[in-house]
């Protein structure tokens, strides 16, 4: 992505943030967050990313422009509680107001999530697989409230005549995400969760191939929105990668089993290699990079 007028929701999270580093490089970035971490909004802005304080909830835009060649909707509220009101009117609504104001962008890139499908234990999940409340061990109100979502992305596209994308992201990492999360619990010796229908795989994806391929679906946005799964096509589990880690950095992990976490989530990517090819960094690569970048490669 050269010479685009761009706009980056959910700026200060662990997806979009490096996201808008990478693509500020050739790209005019204007990025949205509450920006509660002041050093992540002047580390972009000293990147020369245009940084501007939205809560998404209040839908006041300021002195925001609106004439975007794309804009990427990275940003998620994370309700702790059961609290659905707040879940719809923080996510879905929020992201309804945002394509009204972006109605007049080239093109809506809308981060969804593997999390909206009914689990299947190890079976592929397609984009017409059955949609289910994934994450309710986890996040109690996280797959419902990105269903909802996605179905206001839906309406608006066609309401606004805005070209859209929807892309169920499964398991982003790199220097962040959940691998790097299961370092840091091996190093605060931690018991790490992992499913009693065991291994608990997912379909990893790294945050380079994300940087690389999500500007290429903007070529699919369209109306009605098109909706791909975004993922690589390694389905690796959490035993395998932790056990690389703990290969890699000397450490042990501690696992307990329970049915009350996240099952297996594994995503089927032909449609997304069809239209803008696969992923390219493989899972060791990834983690090596990860561990090493953290500082704990055992010497
Ligand atoms: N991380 C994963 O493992 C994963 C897996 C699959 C799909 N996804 C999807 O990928 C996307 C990015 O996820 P992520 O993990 O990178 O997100 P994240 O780290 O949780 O960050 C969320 C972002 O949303 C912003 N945000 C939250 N509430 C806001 C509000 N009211 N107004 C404005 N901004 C608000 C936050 O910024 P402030 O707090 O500064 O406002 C932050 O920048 C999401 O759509 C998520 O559902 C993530």
């Amino acid at each position: 992505m050269n010479n685009k007028k761009i706009l980056i929701t959910g700026v200060t999270g662990q997806v979009a943030f490096p996201f808008a580093l990478h693509h500020v490089e050739n790209n005019e970035v204007w990025a949205i967050a509450r920006f509660g971490d002041t050093d992540k909004k002047a580390a972009l802005e000293a990147a020369g990313v245009h940084c501007r304080v939205v809560d998404l909830c209040d839908g006041e835009y300021g002195d925001l422009p609106t004439d975007f060649d794309a804009v990427f909707h990275f940003a998620v509220a994370r309700i702790k509680e059961d609290d659905f009101e707040l879940e719809l009117t923080a996510n879905a609504e929020a992201t309804g107001k945002l394509m009204s104001f972006c109605r007049d962008a080239k093109a809506f890139f809308h981060c969804s999530t593997s999390g909206v499908y009914q689990s299947v234990g190890h079976d592929l999940l397609t984009e017409t697989s059955s949609l289910g409340d994934n994450h309710r061990a986890m996040m109690p109100t996280y797959s419902i409230g990105k269903i909802a979502v996605e179905a206001v992305v839906r309406f608006c596209a066609q309401e606004y005549n805005l070209p859209t994308v929807i892309a169920r992201l499964n398991t982003p990492y790199g220097e962040s995400g959940w691998p790097f999360y299961h370092l840091m619990m091996m190093q605060h010796n931690i018991d790490i969760a992992v499913h009693s229908d065991g291994p608990s795989q997912y379909t990893l994806i790294h945050q380079d191939d994300i940087n690389r391929l999500a500007p290429k679906f903007l070529a699919q946005a369209s109306v009605p929105a098109e909706i791909f799964n975004l993922s690589g096509q390694e389905h690796v589990s959490i035993e395998e990668w932790v056990a690389y880690i703990e290969s890699l950095t000397g450490l042990t992990a501690k696992f307990k089993v329970t049915s009350d976490t996240l099952e297996s989530v594994k995503t089927d990517n032909t449609k997304m290699c069809e239209a803008i090819g696969p992923a390219t960094v493989t899972w060791q690569e990834g983690i090596r990079a990860m561990v090493e970048k953290a500082g704990a490669l055992k010497s």
